[in-house]
């Protein structure tokens, strides 16, 4: 199992290139499943997830090809299986964003139902209710959910009682081919729902209101095939950000949008960071001292619950007191417990970790358990004296493209052991 090998306190210079993002290139492949003409997709990032993907895609009778520019061209012509199976789903959730597309295109799906999650429960109950009201009849047995729409989907109101990203993005492409108009309520609002809106506009769907809490799609008879950048991945961006900032460096983070990251943005700057944005990057310069801020994850566009681990990470080593809230997920602190084996001074009460610095954090032998939480140790093991190996980084490849060649290259110490 390969580990990292990190020596802290190196300063970071130069560029940190962002990559395509994950969570929009991974309902972009599900989208694929809507037509039976040729997508083609740009900038999809070579993760271990989209690896994931692609697999469930080929089970379901889609032809996968990664051209030699590094696109990926994906032809969904007959759909021979549409289920998303036990061995793949338990390795990635996201697979359920197939349910939408297969119910819509096939009317038939059947998905296992994700397992538990280390970072929460993670139901997927709002999309099993959302393709109820768009008339399909869903039945749960043997851990499989199968929805069937023999006579396809009819377009409806759906309120979403509590805002879901990936539940958005799987109402959004079954009501794309449901007869009649759908009104999604209480929609996700993130960046990767709106670059969804636009692949699908572009294979034919009428949406409105994609990135607002009220989404209108008037359901078509077909859609066809097109061809789509994915939007750069503002949660790598925001670590890259991170990881200028906390090692104290000039680094330049660039083919990304600040927009799109604002709300860490704006409380690095709170913390006294010295963070400046163009359209297309990010820099950072060094500063004498860093405060402590306080920060609460909400949904899109408040502070992202994808760069909680990180930020606090951060903070270890800012002067004061700060309370880290996490209100998207329930177990999302796992990163506490190793950032303590580097000396950080962390107190987890419910939802809320409190954190005490500045500690001077050392390098040590640590577990990385989640995808952000890795990224969190990662980002210690930068700032900290001595060496640190962190454990399990098949957790960071899932969702980070090679981060160990981007920090080596602006000068981080750091290398991958197997
Ligand atoms: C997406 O997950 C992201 N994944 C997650 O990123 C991200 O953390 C999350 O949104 C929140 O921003 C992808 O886009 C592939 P949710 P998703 O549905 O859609 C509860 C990463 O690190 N809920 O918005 O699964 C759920 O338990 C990953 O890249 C229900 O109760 O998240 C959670 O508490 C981790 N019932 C909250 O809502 C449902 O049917 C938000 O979940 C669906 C969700």
């Amino acid at each position: 199992m390969d580990k990292f090998r990190i020596t802290g306190r190196e300063t970071l210079s130069g560029e940190l290139p962002v990559s395509g993002s994950k969570n929009s290139a991974l309902p972009a492949l599900a989208a694929c499943l809507l037509t039976e003409e040729p997508v083609i997709l740009h900038r999809v990032p070579r993760v271990k997830d989209i690896g994931t993907m692609l697999k469930l895609l080929e089970h379901n009778g889609a032809i996968v090809e990664w051209l030699e520019d590094g696109s990926l061209r994906i032809e969904a012509k007959k759909i021979v299986n549409p289920e998303a199976p036990y061995e793949i789903v338990k390795t990635m959730r996201a697979s359920s964003l197939v349910l939408g597309p297969l119910a819509a295109r096939t009317g038939v799906a059947r998905v296992s139902v994700p397992g538990g999650c280390s970072i929460g429960a993670r139901p997927i109950n709002l999309h099993i209710n959302g393709l109820e009201h768009l008339g399909a009849t869903v039945q749960q047995e043997h851990g499989y959910i199968e929805a069937t729409a023999p006579d396809g989907l009819l377009g409806n109101t759906v309120h979403f009682e509590r805002i879901t990203v990936t539940g958005t993005e799987d109402l959004m492409m079954a009501a794309a081919l449901a007869r009649g108009k759908t009104v999604l309520e209480n929609a996700a609002r993130e960046p990767e729902v709106v670059d969804l809106a636009e692949l699908l506009t572009k294979m034919g769907a009428r949406i409105q209101g994609a990135g607002s809490s009220r989404i209108e799609i008037e359901g078509v008879e077909r859609l066809r095939g097109a061809e789509h950048t994915i939007i750069a991945d503002r949660i790598e961006a925001g670590t890259l950000v991170i990881a200028g900032v906390i090692t104290n460096s000039e680094v330049t983070v660039t083919g990304c949008v600040p927009e799109h990251f604002a709300a860490l943005i704006s409380k690095l700057r709170r913390a006294g960071a010295r963070v400046e944005e163009s359209a297309t990057a990010v820099r950072t310069t060094p500063v004498t001292r860093l405060r402590s801020v306080d920060v609460t994850t909400e949904e899109h566009p408040g502070f992202a619950t994808d760069l909680q681990a990180q930020f606090l990470a951060l903070m270890t080593v800012a002067t004061g007191i700060s309370f880290i809230t996490e209100n998207i997920f329930e177990n999302r602190f796992m990163h506490v417990p190793e950032l303590a084996r580097m000396g950080a001074n962390i107190r987890i009460e419910g939802r809320q970790a409190i954190v005490a610095g500045p500690s001077s954090l050392t390098g040590a032998q640590v577990m990385c358990s989640d995808l952000r939480a890795s990224a969190s140790l990662v980002l210690a093991a930068l700032v900290a004296r001595g060496e640190s190996i962190l454990d399990r980084v098949y957790h960071v490849d899932r969702g980070y493209e090679r981060i160990e060649d981007k920090l080596r290259q602006a000068g981080a110490r750091i290398e991958r052991i197997d």
